[in-house]
């Protein structure tokens, strides 16, 4: 059987209300636009707080001119009912006004993996709404090189042998492959830091097949101004040889902290949430995550499960709202609020300008010789 590809491609075309959700009417244009079309064995439409995902399978690799074209096309489409309703940031991911062959680079997120699917190939897709890419550095690397999270690591043979990581750098665009665990150290100094390293693909070493492959478009860096948080998703593998579902699953439990939530400049907890719950309102957020499994079959999705509506997840989520109590305590204060060098938008350079003329210059050889009192010497 010829290999599939899974193409998650996701966009934010406009809020219902503001940028909590997406209108009804607008997941429906994006179904009418796929349902039915040749290029697709399948598909499925979902959104994550104001982000509209396209779940696709197909025969046509990564990188496919057409399934990114037809990607473009539903979100142009999309677009028009979000202007029609008058919906908040209509058309917002979508950076360019022409398509040229790729989506990437033009606002669009995409995650997409092509496999020869085993006999059974299950996978989950992870989707998130008031964050960045960086956000799955964490749980990637729990899942694929932590023992503590994953103990397939250490007792299945099919995977003892460890995962490589490519690590992109998002500002100089530059990626490095890094195999675990012997660059375990090595990983870390770069993943530690998500707002500027994330990982884009995960490997098995045994076989050099994919493990996982996540979205790592930064939109204000392809826009030079900020339109809006990144809201990322990723692909991941499981079972026979790539963690359990389980252990993909496990690292949610703790509810970790992300760059995004309010403007896109605060850190917050990233909350595990059922499909039904992912619609941000508090200070817009906190951050979401949403996890669907499908069974591929031949590329026909089968599902989705919605993991996090298990009960197993409630006490992340409390925690989640425990922390996101104390961080909002924190008001305008770093690090609530972003560090100045990562915020989306700031009023620094027209106080800065406003004020220019009572700022004093305090260095020595700057200072202005001071009048003597009262004309003494
Ligand atoms: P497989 O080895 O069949 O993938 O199962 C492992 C498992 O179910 C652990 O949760
Ligand atoms: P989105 O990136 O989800 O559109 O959110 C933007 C924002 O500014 C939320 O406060
Ligand atoms: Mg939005
Ligand atoms: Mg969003």
């Amino acid at each position: 059987m010829a290999k599939v590809t899974l193409s998650v491609i996701k966009a934010d075309i406009g809020g219902f209300v503001g940028h909590s959700a997406v209108h009804p009417e607008v997941i429906e244009k994006a179904r009418g636009c796929l349902e039915g079309h040749p290029l697709l064995i399948d598909y499925r439409v979902v959104h994550v707080g104001d982000d509209v995902n396209l779940i696709m399978t197909h025969n046509r690799g990564r990188n496919s001119g057409e399934i990114h074209q037809l990607a473009w096309d539903t979100f142009t489409a999309c677009t028009e009912v979000a202007k029609k309703l008058k919906l908040y940031g209509a058309g917002q991911d979508l950076l360019s006004d022409a398509f040229s062959g790729n989506i990437k680079g033009l606002g669009p997120g995409v995650a997409e993996i092509e496999v020869e699917e085993r006999e059974s190939e299950p996978v989950v897709v992870l989707m998130a709404d008031k964050t960045e890419p960086g956000a799955w550095n964490l749980p990637l690397y729990k899942i694929f090189a932590d023992p503590f999270n994953t103990i397939g690591l250490v007792i299945d043979p099919k995977m003892h042998c460890g995962f490589d990581f490519e690590v992109r750098d998002l500002i100089e665009n530059k990626k490095v492959i890094l195999s675990c665990p012997e660059d375990l150290y090595d990983l870390l100094v770069f993943i530690g830091a998500p707002g500027r390293y994330a990982v884009k693909r995960v490997f098995h070493r045994g076989t050099g097949e994919i493990a996982a492959a996540s979205s790592t478009q930064r939109l204000n860096l392809i826009a030079g101004r900020y339109v809006g948080k990144d809201d990322p998703v990723c692909i991941v593998r499981c079972q026979n040889g790539y963690p359990s579902v389980g252990e993909v699953l496990e690292p949610f439990a703790f509810p970790h902290l992300v760059s995004g939530w309010m403007r896109g400049s605060h850190s917050g907890p990233l909350m595990p949430v059922a499909m039904a719950d992912a619609r941000p309102t508090r200070f817009d957020g906190p951050p979401r995550v949403v996890a669907l499994g499908f069974q591929l079959a031949n590329g026909r999705l089968v599902g989705p499960h919605d993991f996090f509506g298990d009960p197993a997840f409630d006490r992340a989520r409390k925690l989640a709202l425990t922390i996101a109590d104390y961080m909002r305590r924190m008001g305008p204060f770093e690090p609530h609020r972003l560090h100045l060098d990562e915020m989306e938008y700031t009023t620094m350079p027209q106080v800065m300008e406003k004020l220019k003329d009572r700022f004093i210059d305090l260095r020595r050889d700057k200072k202005p010789k001071e009048k003597a009192a009262g004309g003494v010497a």
